[in-house]
Parts: structure tokens; sequence; C-alpha cells
């Protein structure tokens, strides 16, 4: 990083079903909780990024920027990033870049999606938005499809069986169940995942993320300190064509995103205490533990199976718990590492969101301090 950039404050909605709650309306809740706990005005924010992917199709609302800008008195200059389900993260990424050009000294960042509203074929169409309109599209494919296919793959090269798949999105909802703010808080045992409807083959209902609303918004200062640092900020992009790739069974992006933060906050991936990754279907979790290097190729289930690793991974419930409105989700994960390492009082997390299917990756690292 090129400065400091602390975190200063964060809040949310909860993630889920809000027939009752419109996106402006999901935004300025998550926007007025982060104002309230970090302790300023709306006076004090001089600008703001917000992350969304699908407003524009779903809600029939594009400008988010402006449209958030005018939820405070000053209106600030604002802009909207999209990234697909990274949208959040590159949000945070934008903020930081912000920050360090010294543009700006205090940056609310946003990330918000609704899309309960639409049925859901309309949401798999928009969400394919995030693939290739030329290659991967026209095959029929949606998101759900292709993380199948990854599946089958992955199963097929590493001898990962269903049973074994299972235990991945049951140890997620196991976490979520201490999350008030997260979509699902009920328990979901391994067999009840393997024997969930099918989706596409072989992945199974509650083995994808869930269609939901919500937004979450944090506060990020070069100005104003904190406990909390963001010690590295790293975006990396791959081919967004599946056919384009040498194999679907890791994702450069998320290597090149993680091995490039971890050098920018000079630390060694052990150090890391807590992690929360992108698992938008759960072979993703396998995946972009072995990209990260936490587990060698095909043996990322080890971490769930023999449950050995000191580091904790999507202890917020992560996206299968918590909920995925894909904008959200990037900025969401930077409040829970913050909620996570203040409770545990260990120096290093590591939040880590793609987007499409690993096209785009953005990787953040909060270091905490006792002493700020
Ligand atoms: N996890 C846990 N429970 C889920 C769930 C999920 N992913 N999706 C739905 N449910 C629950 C619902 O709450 C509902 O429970 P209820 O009957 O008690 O109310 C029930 O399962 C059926 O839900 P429904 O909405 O009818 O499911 P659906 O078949 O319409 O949609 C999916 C299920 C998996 C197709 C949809 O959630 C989906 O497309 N997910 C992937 C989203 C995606 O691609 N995101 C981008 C990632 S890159």
């Amino acid at each position: 990083m090129n400065a400091d950039v602390f975190l200063v404050g964060s809040g949310q909605t909860r993630f889920g079903e809000w027939w009752d709650k419109s996106l402006p309306a999901l935004i300025e809740e998550a926007v007025s909780a982060a104002i309230t706990d970090a302790g300023i005005t709306a006076l004090d924010i001089d600008a703001i990024v917000i992350g969304n992917m699908i407003g524009q199709q779903i809600s029939g609302q594009g400008q988010l920027g402006a449209m958030t800008s005018a939820l405070l008195p000053h209106r600030p200059p604002a802009l909207r990033v999209e990234a697909a389900c990274a949208s959040g993260s590159v949000a945070v990424h934008t903020a930081c870049a912000l920050l360090e050009s010294k543009r700006a000294e205090t940056v609310l960042v946003v990330g918000a999606e609704k899309m309960t509203d639409a049925e859901n074929t309309a949401i798999a169409s928009a969400l394919m938005g995030a693939g290739d309109s030329e290659r991967d599209a026209p095959a029929g494919l949606t998101f759900p499809g292709i993380f199948g296919l990854i599946a089958s793959r992955y199963m097929h090269d590493y001898g990962l069986t269903r049973e074994e798949l299972s235990l991945v999105s049951s140890r997620h909802h196991e976490h979520a169940k201490a999350n008030p703010y997260a979509q699902f808080r009920s328990s979901v045992s391994p067999e009840s995942v393997s024997s969930s409807a099918p989706v596409a083959d072989p992945l199974r209902l509650l083995d994808c993320s869930p269609i939901s609303d919500g937004a979450a918004a944090i506060i990020l200062s070069r100005t104003r300190k904190s406990p909390l640092r963001l010690a590295a900020s790293q975006l990396a992009t791959d081919a967004l064509s599946l056919a384009e790739r040498p194999t679907i069974t890791s994702f450069a992006a998320t290597r090149d995103a993680f091995c490039r933060a971890c050098e920018e906050a000079e630390i060694d991936r052990k150090e890391i205490a807590h992690l929360e990754l992108h698992d938008c279907f759960s072979i993703a979790a396998l995946i972009n533990l072995e990209d990260m290097q936490f587990a060698d190729p095909g043996q990322g289930i080890g971490i769930y199976r023999d449950g050995l690793q000191e580091m904790s991974v999507n202890l917020s419930g992560g996206l299968k718990g918590c909920g995925h409105p894909v904008g959200a989700t990037g900025v969401k994960q930077i409040r829970d590492l913050a909620k996570q390492l203040k409770a545990s009082k260990q120096r290093f997390g590591a939040a880590h969101n793609f987007g499409g299917a690993g096209a785009t990756c953005c990787v953040h690292i909060l270091e905490h301090a006792c002493e700020p």
C-alpha cells in the first residue's frame, strides 16, 4: 500500500429475501449503520465508491454513484464499479486507490444487490453477463452449470466423492448459525446436502450460494486512525471464457492476487488467522484453498474432513450461509474479518472475492494492531 488505509467503521443489512426493501433502502440502511459505527458524521466523507452488478437490469436503477451520494447532505463525488460477483471488493480496491493517491481522505465504500424481486431465470441470465457472451453463454451455460462442469472435472481428476463435497456447505452453514446477519442460520447435515435437489450435476441446491438481497458498507480513511489497517489490496484478472483457460480446476487470478497480496503485506500465508473466501459453489471453496496454497491440488477437502487447520475458513458462514447479494459480498467480507480479528485478537485476516468463474479476483489483507 502506498499509504496507511484504516478501516474505521462498517455496517450492513442482514442478507436474505427483503421483498419490502428497495435497492436504495438497503443501501441507506448499510450506509447509516457504517457512519454510526465509525463515530463520524456524513460530512466527514469526501468520496463514495459503490459496487453493484445488476441494479440496472433488475431494479431499473443505474447511476448508483449519484444515487448513494444523494443520501448524504453534501453529495460527495461518487462512482459505481462493476466486476460481477467481485464488484464489492473491486469497490474497496478503487477506494484504496483514491486514498493512496491522496484524492480523498475518508471514503465510504458500499456493496449492494437486490436479486429476489425477479424470476430466477431473469437472475440467471443477468448473472451470466459475467461470463463470455460469445463463447460460453451460447452453449446454454448458467453459473450453476459452469461450476457443475468444474466440479465434474475436479471429481474426475482428483477422485473427490459427492459425500466429501457435502462437507463444505455443511461446515459453512454451521458457522452461519452464529452470524445474526446471515440469510440461513440453521444446521445443514452433509447428508442433506447430498440429497438436496439436483441443480447442475453434480451440484445440488445446497452446494449453491442462494439468490439474496443485501447491502454492506465500510468507511476507509487515511487520516482517521484505527487498529484495523488494510495491509494489501490486490486485483488480478484471467481469460473471461473457460474455453481459453489451460485448466478449469484452478483459477490463475486467485493465485496471482493472493500471492501479490501476501507480498504487499509482507507476510507468509501461515500468518493468516481468518480467511473469508468466495464459496459461490462448494467446489469453489476447495479450488480457492488450493490456489492460495493452503492445500495441495486435489487436497482442499482435507481442511473440511480433518479439521486440522488453525486458520478459520468462512467463519461468517461464507456466501453459502450468509447469502450472496453479489455486489455486497466483497464489502461484507472485510467487515466480517474486522469482527473476527477483534474477537480473536489475531493479527491478519484475508478476504478473497472473485467475479465470474474466477476471471476477476480481488484479495485484501486486513491487519489488526492492538494499539492504534
Ligand atoms: N442454499 C440453501 N437454501 C436454499 C438455497 C441455497 N442456495 N436456495 C434456496 N434455498 C431454500 C429456499 O430458502 C427455499 O426454502 P423454503 O422452501 O423453506 O422457503 C428452498 O430452498 C427452495 O428455494 P427456491 O428459491 O425455490 O430455489 P430455486 O430452485 O428457485 O433456486 C438455485 C435455487 C440454487 C438455482 C438458486 O439459488 C441459484 O441460482 N443459486 C446460484 C446463484 C448464482 O449463480 N450466483 C452467482 C455465483 S457465481
